[in-house]
C-alpha cells in the first residue's frame, strides 16, 4: 500500500556547505597503510572534505540552510520547524538545530534533531514533509549535516577512508497538485545495530579514561555485513516503490542514493534496471558523509540541471540502525 501524504509536499530549495579542506586518497597513504588504487575501485571514493578540528555540525549547517533559504528566496524568520539529522552534534544536548535557529535567525521556528544515521535525511523529510501536509506547520527546513572526521579511528583504514564532512538543507512546502512526495518506505532493523555503531559516550557506557583509551568514541564497522545489508535493502526498497506505483526504472529521471560505496549503488541501479547515467554520483569527491549525501546530492543535480519540474525522481538510503529507506517524488520546481 502506498504512504501517501495528506496533502502535495516537496522541496522547495536545497543548499549546501562543505569545508574548504579536501584529503585526497594520496594524502591519506601518507598517514596509513592505505593506496590511491584500493580505495578508488573498493568503494568510488577520490577524495573528500574534512574541517579542521574545532568545527561543529551546525557550522556547516547554518550556511547550508542560509543557502537553501536564499535560494527559495525566503527570510530565517518564515520557517516554522528546523529539523537537523545528524549523528555528529556539536554537543550531545542541546540540540544542533537549536545553535543552527540562532545562527540563521530563525525567530519563529522550532526545532529538533533526529538521528537515524545515514537514513536520517529521508526520515526527516518524510517527519518534516507529514507536519506541513497536516496543516501544522506552514514550512520546514531539514538540515543533514555530519562532521564524519571528528569520529574515524585512523588506525582503522577500512572505515576512516570511507568518510567526509559537509551538510545540506532543503526546503519543505506545499506544492501543486501532482508534485512533491508520492511514497515512501521506511524500514528498521535493530539486530544489525552491532555492525556499525560507536561503543562509548551515551548513557550505557559513558565517557571515561578507559573508554578514551580502548578509541570507543570512534565508529566501529563490520564492513562486509554493512555492505551485503545495504546491496539488498536499498536495491529491495527502491525496486519496491517503483513497482506499487505502476512505474518502471526508466520512468526515473534520477535516482539519488546514498553515497556509501559506488558498488552498492550501481548494485541498485541494476536492480531498477537504470541506464548509469540516470544515478547521481558524487561519491568519488565527497565520500560518505552520512546523513549529507542525499540533500547534497540533491542540490548538486538541480546544479547540473540534471533534474527539472515533475521529473520523476527515486532517493534510498541504508544506515546504522539498520536503518533504510526511499522515497519517491516528482520535483515541484
Ligand atoms: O553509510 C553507512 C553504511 N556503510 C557502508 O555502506 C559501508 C559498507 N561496507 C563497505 O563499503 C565495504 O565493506 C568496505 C569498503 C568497508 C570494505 O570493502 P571490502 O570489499 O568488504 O573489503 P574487506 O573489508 O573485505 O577487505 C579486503 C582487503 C583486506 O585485506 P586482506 O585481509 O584480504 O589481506 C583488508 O585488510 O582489503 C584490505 N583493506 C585495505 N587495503 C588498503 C581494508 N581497507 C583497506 C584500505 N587500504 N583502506
Amino acid at each position: 500500500m502506498n504512504r501517501r501524504l495528506a496533502a502535495p509536499v516537496g522541496i522547495t530549495g536545497t543548499g549546501e556547505c562543505f569545508p574548504p579542506r579536501v584529503v585526497t586518497n594520496a594524502d591519506l597513504s601518507k598517514i596509513m597503510e592505505t593506496n590511491d588504487e584500493w580505495i578508488r575501485t573498493r568503494t568510488g571514493i577520490r577524495e573528500r572534505r574534512w574541517v579542521e578540528p574545532g568545527t561543529g555540525a551546525s557550522q556547516l549547517g547554518a550556511p547550508a540552510l542560509q543557502m537553501a533559504l536564499d535560494n527559495r528566496g525566503l527570510k530565517a524568520s518564515e520557517l516554522d520547524l528546523i529539523l537537523v539529522t545528524t549523528v555528529t552534534p556539536d554537543t550531545l544536548f542541546p540540540a544542533t538545530s537549536c545553535r543552527i535557529q540562532a545562527m540563521v535567525g530563525a525567530s519563529n521556528a522550532f526545532g529538533f534533531d533526529l538521528n537515524a544515521a545515514c537514513s536520517g535525511f529521508l526520515y526527516a523529510l518524510t517527519t518534516a514533509a507529514s507536519m506541513v501536509a497536516g496543516g501544522a506547520i506552514r514550512r520546514a527546513a531539514v538540515v543533514g549535516v555530519d562532521i564524519m572526521s571528528t569520529i574515524i579511528n585512523l588506525e582503522d583504514r577500512a572505515t576512516s577512508v570511507l568518510f567526509g564532512d559537509g551538510a545540506g538543507a532543503v526546503i519543505v512546502e506545499r506544492v501543486e497538485e501532482g508534485l512533491g512526495i508520492l511514497d515512501f518506505e521506511h524500514k528498521v532493523d535493530g539486530s544489525g545495530g552491532k555492525f556499525l555503531y560507536m561503543p562509548a559516550g551515551g548513557s550505557l557506557k559513558p565517557a571515561t579514561a578507559e573508554t578514551v583509551a580502548a578509541k570507543e568514541h570512534y565508529i566501529h564497522q563490520a564492513g562486509s555485513e554493512v555492505f551485503k545489508n545495504a546491496v539488498r535493502e536499498m536495491a529491495d526498497n527502491s525496486k519496491l516503490l517503483i513497482d506499487r506505483n505502476g512505474f518502471k526504472g526508466e520512468d526515473l529521471k534520477l535516482f539519488v542514493p546514498h553515497q556509501a560505496n559506488i558498488r552498492i549503488m550501481d548494485a541498485a541501479a541494476r536492480r531498477l534496471d537504470l541506464d548509469p547515467s540516470r544515478m547521481m554520483v558524487n561519491i568519488d569527491r565527497f565520500a560518505n558523509t552520512t546523513t549529507a549525501t542525499i540533500p547534497t546530492a540533491l542540490h548538486q543535480a538541480l546544479g547540473e540541471k540534471r533534474m527539472q519540474k515533475g521529473d520523476l525522481v527515486a532517493l534510498a538510503a541504508f544506515g546504522a540502525g539498520f536503518t533504510w529507506g526511499a522515497t519517491l517524488l516528482r520535483w515541484a520546481y
